[in-house]
């Protein structure tokens, strides 16, 4: 490392990534994962979600599915969703070219406070954490759409056309997917569906990973889960790896998601792990980089009002199944973000965790 590069000299604006330095600096090197890496990814579900319209018996087995795909994983992949191609490739491209844009254009958006609607940064609490990641991205609210797409970049022109729409479009997906959990949870489909439907957040997380001269090194998301209830993510290149917890009697791998065209994949948050009371647990992913290629992709993740508190119901708790989580809302997880620091492993749910 050069002399006093530390966090503080790539912040934001002045990052690695955004600058393509042709070296990773030493507060981007990540201690290596002492677990395992496989590329095996059989293990990863894929669940055709059109058969939810189907018959009573055919969204029965769908919901079965979809039950085990979250007590194991809490992951899984969905074909057949319904989303056109064209509005997954749209989306992807105008992210691609929004990062194009010259500096000054993007920096209208720059802002570290976690807060802001709508922000441009880095890493992920940029020159504030210990550890330094190699992503930029762009976070904006998404729902209800004409409260906020004004706030959104206008450039390139048509990035609020067809990330808007493909926001509409993973919204009702999302929707959908909460219905069939909270129905396989025994709550019934419309469990949560007013609630998320009327102030819901919808946070969408464009995420680019330009190339690093030494991918092994760094990382562009370090271990964490998200505080939502799911997240729908699109990608464009592989790098998502989630962690199996059950594999090698319990100690758990890593497993690389691969990119296949036209899937999406589900991560169920820490807000699901309170509504199942624990039977279902938040999936903890990382993404790794590439050497040659940028990396984008969409994490749209859906959750409560912002201040509406997620709480175990109270239908699934009994003697044996007491309350093992405190409640909690999107702004909850915001203000744990301002005082914590995922790259050291500090997660929001072990916070929520009722102790025994
Ligand atoms: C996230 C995230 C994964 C990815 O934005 O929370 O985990 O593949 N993204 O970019
Ligand atoms: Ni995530």
């Amino acid at each position: 490392m050069e002399k006093g590069e530390d966090s503080s000299t790539f912040k934001m604006g002045n990052s690695a990534q955004e600058r393509s330095l042709p070296y990773v600096p030493d507060c981007y090197v990540v201690p290596p994962s002492s677990k395992p890496c496989d590329s095996n990814s059989g293990i990863v579900p894929t669940i055709d979600v059109s058969r939810l319209k189907g018959g009573d018996d055919e969204r029965r087995g769908v919901i079965q599915e979809l039950s085990l795909a979250c007590q194991h994983l809490g992951f899984f992949q969905i074909v057949n969703h319904g989303i056109n191609q064209n509005i997954l490739d749209d989306a992807l491209e105008v992210a691609n070219s929004f990062f194009e844009l010259p500096a000054k254009e993007k920096k209208k958006f720059m802002s570290n406070d976690v807060y802001a609607p709508v922000r441009y940064s880095t890493s992920l609490k940029d020159g504030l954490d210990k550890i330094q990641f190699w992503r930029i991205f762009l976070k904006h609210y998404a729902h209800p759409l004409h409260r906020w797409i004004h706030l959104w970049p206008e450039n390139p022109p048509g990035y609020r056309e067809k990330m808007g729409k493909f926001c509409e479009e993973v919204r009702k997906l999302s929707i959908e997917l909460m219905g069939a959990i909270t129905e396989s949870l025994g709550l019934g489909r419309d469990y949560l569906s007013s609630r998320m439907d009327e102030n819901g957040m919808q946070v969408m997380t464009v995420n680019c990973y330009p190339p690093c001269p030494d991918p092994e090194t760094a990382l562009g998301l370090p271990p964490h889960s998200d505080y939502s209830c799911i997240t729908l993510l699109l990608q464009n290149l592989d790098g998502l790896k989630i962690f199996d917890p059950m594999a090698h009697g319990g100690s758990g791998r890593w497993v690389g998601v691969p990119q296949v065209t036209g899937v999406l994949k589900v991560h169920i948050g820490d807000h699901v792990e309170v509504l199942s009371n624990g039977l279902y647990k938040s999936i903890v992913h990382k993404v790794t980089l590439n050497e040659e290629k940028t990396r984008i992709s969409l994490a749209s993740l859906h959750s409560l009002g912002m201040d509406d508190k997620m709480s175990v119901p109270r239908e699934l708790v009994n003697d044996e199944n007491p309350v093992r989580y405190k409640e909690s809302s999107f702004n909850d997880f915001l203000d744990f973000l301002v005082k914590n620091d995922i790259s050291q492993g500090d997660r929001f749910i072990d916070t929520l965790r009722i102790k025994d």
